[in-house]
């Protein structure tokens, strides 16, 4: 699950990137799901129906502009945890945390954090409401979801030491940074061969491993559960 109270932090372009990185290194069945009415990520996505990477977008089922419930959150992911080795959701900015991670009961939520001091004041705010809803899974007997801070549109490793700084005590890992970088601002867009694409994972080939790697563990450690 990508997910930050702030809007413009990463998460969409994390959602997109991190969903074709792992369905073209892992022979899976990867399903993307779109809370955001925006659709930027279900659109990106649905050109990469051919290779076998599927997207949804809930509110085509359950109606636009109207909130959607924890309960049919969880009445629509069914069908699609069952039909897919692997779930990438991308939320909107202000999407409720306390009701909607217990919905969707993410093994790992990604919070990117542009580098800015709004950003991390909001993220302040936002981390421990990430952190009381991943509670509320454990007291129903769930697995805790683990918290990925994601520095984004890093201009210096100063920045991601300050964030450490900021974010200690709590029970976050920092994610390996993403600098600011304009093969970045420009994933969405349709090029021939998907160049673009390419290019942000060549460039950035360590913090999509990294990110990949991390998610197929934590895969593996489900299934193993299982
Ligand atoms: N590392 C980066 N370098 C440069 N630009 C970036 C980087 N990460 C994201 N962006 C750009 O920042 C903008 C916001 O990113 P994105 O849409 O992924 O954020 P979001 O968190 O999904 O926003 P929203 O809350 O509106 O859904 C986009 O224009 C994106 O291309
Ligand atoms: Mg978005």
């Amino acid at each position: 699950m990508f997910a930050n109270a702030k809007g413009g932090a990463g998460k969409s372009t994390l959602a997109f990137l991190a969903s074709i990185h792992f369905a073209a290194t892992h022979d899976s069945r990867v399903c993307v799901i779109d809370f955001d009415r925006l659709r930027t990520t279900y659109n990106a996505i649905r050109r990469f129906q051919a290779s076998g990477v599927q997207s949804f977008f809930l509110a085509d089922e359950h109606g636009e502009g109207r909130d959607i419930e924890p309960e049919t959150v969880e009445r629509a992911l069914e069908p699609r945890r069952a039909s897919s080795d692997i779930l990438f959701v991308d939320t909107p900015a202000g999407f409720p945390a306390a009701n909607m991670v217990p919905a969707i009961a993410p093994q790992a939520i990604f919070v990117p954090v542009s580098i800015s001091d709004a950003d991390i004041m909001a993220t302040e705010i936002y981390l421990p409401e990430l952190e009381a809803a991943a509670a509320r899974i454990v007291e129903n007997g769930g697995q805790r979801p683990r918290i990925f801070l994601v520095p984004n549109q890093v201009f210096g490793s100063d920045q991601v030491s300050h964030l450490r700084s900021v974010f200690r005590g709590h029970q976050v890992r920092i994610a390996p940074p993403l600098t600011f970088s304009r093969t970045l601002r420009e994933v969405f867009h349709f090029e021939p061969g998907d160049t673009n694409i390419a290019q942000v994972f060549l460039e950035d080939d360590g913090f999509f491993r990294w990110m990949t790697a991390e998610i197929f563990a934590l895969r593996q450690l489900q299934s193993l559960r299982r």
